[in-house]
């Protein structure tokens, strides 16, 4: 990877900035995980179960997409194979811009390691490691070198920057979240990818993951996508994709449907405010 060491915040290496609110201009590509007739069976003959079948689909950069469907609709199937965990009968899935079905052993955990995120329902954290070595494992794991103002600036905006010496038995729950969470980050991934990481949850840690996980696409301009059974959490994403049968079977862009119902609301504004109008170029679009 780049052996740029700049001290400066920013996550570090492939990601160029992303600004605050998810102001776009950068020149990556727009496409962070992209799929293509991608099927996955399991079994043989008779009992065989298509739990993916054909599936098209295009992660866009920086967003926070959910993924919906009923118990068997192959959720988790489609996770773990966008993540490099599970292999495909047939298909194509690039990860921003790397075809990763015909990737071989080495290079897929490679790519695993460095450019994928993992928050797991448990946030099992290694209880021996402190709240800081836990979120630096993965660092570890890839053997890259720590970008500690980085680190600083996930441990201030997951609000245990004054945690970090301590072990898991020492925190809260809510707690031990963000340390998986932050882990989850650490390195910068393309994607986070997080299979129901409230299923177990009460309804105001909920809210805290969910409230984590937002803060990591609109501070940082991570991409990320959860699976999630309950549609009061997916309403916190940017879009669900429901899954029925293998198929996806709905597609909602929750930033549109956001912003023509914010729209109305500043027209009547703007009605009501002529005298703006003088301040020459100005007019926001
Ligand atoms: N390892 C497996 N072996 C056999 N069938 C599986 C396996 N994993 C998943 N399936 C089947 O594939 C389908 C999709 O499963 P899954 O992706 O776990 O769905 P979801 O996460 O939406 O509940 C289901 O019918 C399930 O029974
Ligand atoms: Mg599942």
């Amino acid at each position: 990877m780049s052996t740029a060491s700049q001290a400066t915040a920013p996550p570090p290496a492939t990601r160029t900035a992303t600004s605050a609110d998810g102001a776009t201009g950068e020149a990556a590509p727009a496409v962070a995980l992209r799929a293509r007739a991608v099927t996955r069976t399991y079994g043989t003959g008779a009992g065989t179960v298509t739990a993916l079948d054909a599936v098209d689909l295009d992660i866009a950069r920086g967003a926070f997409t959910a993924i919906m469907g009923a118990s068997g609709s192959g959720k988790s199937t489609l996770l773990h194979v966008l993540a490099g965990l599970d292999e495909v009968d047939s298909g194509s899935i690039e990860l921003e811009g790397t075809e990763i079905t015909t990737l071989r052993d080495d290079p897929l955990t490679r790519l695993r390691r460095e450019r994928i995120g993992f928050v797991v329902q448990s946030f099992n954290l290694l209880p021996m490691l402190t709240a800081e070595q836990n979120i630096l494992l993965p660092l570890e794991l890839a053997g890259t070198r720590v970008d500690r103002a980085w680190l600083d600036t996930l441990a201030t905006a997951f609000g245990i920057a004054d945690r970090l010496d301590h072990l898991p038995s020492q925190l809260s729950g809510g707690q031990i979240q963000r340390v998986a969470i932050a882990r989850a980050l650490v390195t910068s991934p393309a994607v986070v990818f997080a299979d129901e990481p409230t299923g177990n949850l009460d309804s105001r840690t909920t809210e805290e993951v969910l409230d984590f996980l937002r803060l990591s696409v609109d501070e940082f301009g991570q991409t990320v996508v959860m699976v999630t059974h309950e549609r009061d959490a997916a309403e916190r994403a940017d879009r669900i994709l429901t899954l029925a049968d293998g198929q996806i079977a709905g597609d909602e862009d929750l930033r549109a449907l956001r912003a023509r119902r914010a729209q109305p609301a500043e027209r009547d504004q703007h009605a009501q405010q002529p005298t703006q109008a003088p301040l020459a170029g100005q007019e926001p679009r």
